[in-house]
């Protein structure tokens, strides 16, 4: 049995998905009645990371643990020390975690912890650290793009080799229902890094009108996101991560995920097409 943790969320839904039909699916959701429609075939679960008394019948008869970092929870030893332990006392026998890039080195990251916390358990661990996700331009920045024809974010000139979730989600399912992957960490990219404006340009050339990348300083863009309504905790999530783009260190294209998922990642002008309507006006 594999317990999915975020079973709710962008990239729990998409593993989910792809585990479908090849082993059973336990899916943990806060709360199970609001969880959406996921695999049919899935077993349900209450589960909570806040909450140790769900742990118990969520981990019953799980061989293997799809782990989600929610991106409220930060403290790592707090939030997932519990849950990390309840595993280990219910003989799980692998953890293949959502991390992600850079979180080996940057101690700043919650990922960070919540690996060495993995590798310090016993636990068979499995980290895949993905880029941004493509589908970031659907979601944080669907609005302006939709709205205003923009996509605002200080990434300078960075390039970034931004990943499509649905392949990350694949890599996981692979990692999940094969051997070969234990105590290994991946960096999941996609095949090419792009800077913004050429983002910009690619998502002109699906929607048949002008889409222009704002470039703002820190400042005006977290006045931007808090205008626009976004809680300032994203925006600075936000700037991090195009910051570390502004400074060249998302560019980085790896093996990783060709070699996972037996095919090239899929590349950001198939992401567009495939995701054009939500842009449209
Ligand atoms: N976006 C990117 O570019 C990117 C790139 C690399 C890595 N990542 C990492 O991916 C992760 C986010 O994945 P996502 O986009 O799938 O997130 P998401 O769509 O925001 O989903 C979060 C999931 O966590 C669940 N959740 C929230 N609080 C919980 C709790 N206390 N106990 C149990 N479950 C809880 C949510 O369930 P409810 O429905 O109950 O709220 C939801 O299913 C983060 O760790 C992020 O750093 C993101």
């Amino acid at each position: 049995m594999i317990l999915v943790t975020g079973s709710s969320g962008l990239a729990g839904r998409e593993v989910a998905s792809r585990l479908a039909g090849r082993a059973p699916v336990r899916l943990a959701f806060r709360d199970p009645a609001q969880g959406g429609e996921g695999a049919t075939d899935a077993e349900r679960v209450r589960f909570d990371f806040g909450d140790p008394s769900t742990f118990e019948a969520a981990l019953r008869g799980v061989g293997r643990v799809f782990l989600l970092r929610p991106p409220r929870l930060a403290r790592p030893r707090r939030d997932f020390g519990p849950f990390v332990a309840a595993m280990r006392r219910a003989g799980v026998g692998q953890v293949v975690f959502l991390s992600v890039r850079g979180a080996a080195r940057n101690p700043l990251l919650p990922h960070h912890g919540i690996e060495r916390l993995l590798e310090a358990s016993g636990l068979t661990w499995t980290h895949l650290r993905p880029n941004d996700f493509m589908q970031n331009f659907a979601t944080v920045h669907r609005a302006d793009i939709r709205d205003r024809d923009e996509i605002w974010a200080p990434a300078g000139r960075g390039r970034t080799s931004f990943v499509d979730v649905r392949d990350v989600a694949g890599a996981a399912a692979r990692t999940l229902t094969e051997p070969g992957h234990e105590r290994r960490a991946y960096t999941l990219t996609g095949g090419e890094a792009f800077g913004l404006a050429e983002v910009a340009v690619l998502l002109s050339e699906a929607l048949g009108r002008p889409v222009a990348y704002r470039n703002p300083g820190i400042p005006a863009f977290l006045r931007h996101n808090r205008a626009a309504g976004r809680p300032l905790a994203l925006g600075l999530v936000m700037t991090g991560v195009y910051t570390a783009a502004r400074l060249g260190l998302a560019a980085e294209v790896t093996p990783d995920l060709a070699r996972l998922l037996g095919r090239p990642p899929t590349a950001l002008r198939s992401f567009i097409g495939d995701c054009e309507a939500v842009w449209r006006r």
